[in-house]
């Protein structure tokens, strides 16, 4: 039955959804301002999620599902960004859909930023085994991840790079649904996956956005068809909406670099921004430069060489500072560690990235609820990547946490993490899948 001045109701809206039919841009409107005003109980979204979890949306209602969730709240402007010589900034994003051990947020804002183009980085925290770049951020001693919107203009124009939280104001509908669809196991749905990363992306108001969607096991899509089509979806509703947008499908079977945790994973960027770090952060990290520098219309640059050459390494410190953090000061180190070993001879063909994952958030590096603290100190520290020579008994990866007594269900979730191939063999590895434009 119709309340009172709604032009729908919510039976009527689901009953749509669950016989395959398609719902109007008004009755799309009205779902999410009425679910945002409390008029669509928690139940009936759930409900309608579940539907367009098993029936999906087509293009068009995909895009306007967005464009709803982006009406719910604040729209970002960087318009007003100048150049020296008066020009407007472009301003161009990146955004991953989580990995175990991706830190590359950290030395691509600052490397982008080099060659004059503004990255203005709204981050989140971690929520189980994937690690969030703010609470990486937060193990430097005195960084700051909230700013205002006048704090992030003023550092975009003056650095050229800010990563800090994304303020409430972005796509509040969305805040409410995720966490619906977190406790309703209807996480998995693409177009609602799409919509609420692409409504906070182009609520944020970048000019152009370049999207890192992984695949594997350390990933949100395990399969790389699913993939795909996620990144198809991204790509259209970023265009639909004026954003220049790319993505690129890469491998998140085996964990990013040498690193999963929150201290150790800014370690290594600060090795990547030195002009060292490990080759697989090193490639992704320069491979997303290019694709962000050619949305903002340069071609020419070297990032590789802005990161030989401490350029990027500037801007670092420049934004770590100007968030009130210190980028000379030690960072927190993990008050007990042990040791796992290579059980055998061999090549080491795989290491999976779910059980790393999970291994570093059970020795405190992530949380399980929103409100639980993580420890900076904590996390897995490997020591060799599939490819690497390992013989029996040598050290594979460190555990590193401030309460030993996680080490043995951390140990439990890297029992079958490992595996060693006879000599000669060689793992499967396809770092940069393919890309989506
Ligand atoms: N990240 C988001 O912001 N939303 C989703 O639905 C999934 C991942």
């Amino acid at each position: 039955m119709t309340q009172a001045n709604e032009p729908f109701d919510a039976v009527q809206i689901i009953t749509i959804k669950r016989d395959k039919g398609t719902l109007t841009p008004e009755q799309i409107d009205w779902t999410i301002d009425a679910y945002t005003r409390g008029v669509i109980a928690d139940e009936q979204m759930s409900a309608l999620n579940m539907a367009i979890l098993l029936n999906g949306m087509d293009r068009a209602e995909i895009s306007r599902w967005t464009a709803a969730m982006i009406a719910s709240g604040e729209r970002m402007d960087f318009s007003g960004l100048r150049r020296p010589d008066g020009g407007v900034k472009a301003t161009v994003d990146k955004h991953s859909t989580g990995g175990v051990g991706d830190k590359i947020t950290l030395p691509l804002a600052p490397l982008v930023a080099v060659f004059g183009v503004a990255v203005p980085q709204l981050s989140g925290r971690g929520l189980g085994h994937t690690g969030g770049t703010l609470d990486k951020l937060e193990a430097i001693p005195g960084w700051r991840a909230a700013l205002s919107n006048q704090e992030i203009l003023d550092q975009l124009q003056d650095i050229g790079a800010v990563i800090c939280a994304a303020g409430s104001g972005l796509a509040p509908a969305d805040k409410k649904l995720y966490a619906l669809r977190d406790v309703t196991g209807t996480v998995e749905a693409i177009p609602l996956i799409a919509s609420s990363i692409m409504s906070k992306k182009i609520a944020e108001g970048t000019g152009s956005l370049v999207l890192d969607v992984k695949v594997g096991s350390g990933a949100f899509m395990k399969d790389e068809d699913r993939a795909r089509e996620l990144a198809e979806t991204m790509v259209a509703l970023g265009k639909d909406a004026g954003v220049n947008t790319v993505a690129l499908l890469t491998n998140m079977d085996t964990p990013l670099g040498l690193t999963a945790g929150n201290a150790i994973e800014v370690q290594e960027s600060v090795e990547v921004l030195a002009g060292g770090g490990p080759e697989d952060v090193v490639e992704l990290t320069v491979r997303l430069a290019e694709e962000m520098l050619a949305c903002a219309g340069i071609n020419d640059a070297d990032p590789a060489a802005a990161l030989k050459d401490g350029r990027a390494m500037d801007v670092w410190n420049r934004m770590i500072e100007a968030q009130g953090g210190d980028p000379k000061a030690p960072l927190p180190v993990a008050k007990e560690s042990e040791v796992v070993y290579a059980p055998a001879d061999g090549v080491l063909l795989e290491l999976d990235a779910l059980s790393v994952g999970v291994a570093a958030w059970r020795l405190g590096a992530g949380r399980a609820r929103k409100e639980d603290a993580v420890q900076a100190g904590a996390g897995v520290r490997m020591h060799a990547k599939p490819g690497a020579y390992v013989r029996a008994g040598e050290p594979l990866m460190t555990l590193l946490t401030d309460t030993p007594e996680k080490f043995e269900r951390a140990k439990e979730a890297l029992q079958d993490s490992v595996v060693i191939g006879p000599e000669g063999s060689r793992p499967a590895q396809r770092l940069i899948i393919d890309r989506i434009s």
